[in-house]
């Protein structure tokens, strides 16, 4: 059985993917809406992965044997001024979301909840990740600074395999 204090921080958390996924796809629009169809592939798969953040802590409060409380989701930003400044603040957003999974763990320390703290060492490593690759992006944006380098990097980030596919519009 799960602790109120965990339960109710861990349905924040959902919150807080469901925002990431929202945001991503936001970004996602707005880098289409600037003809760099590859970038905007890139970062509805990052909304994607959000959404399976999300329902992956959603699943484990139930199995857990605890209720998920779900709230609004607060309205994401829709455009920036150019690809570089949505990579920087995606990039900000996961040192964000790292802070909140660390003190998820302080908090399942501290409540000598074991399981969850174990559960959470996903998302710990996770991070590392989420973070390395947004980072990994900003630089190569900075370096390309738009022209031809700017297209082929777009070519490159179209190739990102897709955690899921929908039929297409029609289908
Ligand atoms: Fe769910 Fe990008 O952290």
């Amino acid at each position: 059985m799960l602790n109120k204090k965990v339960e109710k921080a861990l349905s924040l958390q959902v919150n807080a993917e469901l925002y990431s996924s929202y945001l991503y796809l936001s970004m996602s629009a707005d880098l289409d809406s600037k003809s760099l169809p590859g970038f905007a592939h890139w970062m509805k798969i990052q909304a994607q992965e959000e959404l399976y953040h999300a329902i992956k802590i959603y699943d484990y409060v139930l199995e857990r044997g605890g209720s998920v409380t779900l709230d609004t989701i607060e309205k994401p930003q829709t455009s920036w001024k150019d690809p570089l400044a949505i990579f920087k603040a995606a990039y900000k957003h996961e040192t964000k979301v790292t802070g909140m999974i660390n003190k998820l763990v302080d908090l399942a320390i501290k409540e000598k909840d074991h399981a969850t703290n174990n559960f959470l060492q996903w998302f710990v490593e996770e991070q590392v990740e989420e973070e390395a690759s947004a980072d990994e992006i900003v630089q190569q944006l900075a370096l390309v600074k738009g022209g031809s380098g700017l297209f082929m990097l777009d070519k490159e980030m179209g190739a990102r395999a897709p955690l899921f596919t929908f039929p297409a519009p029609g289908d």
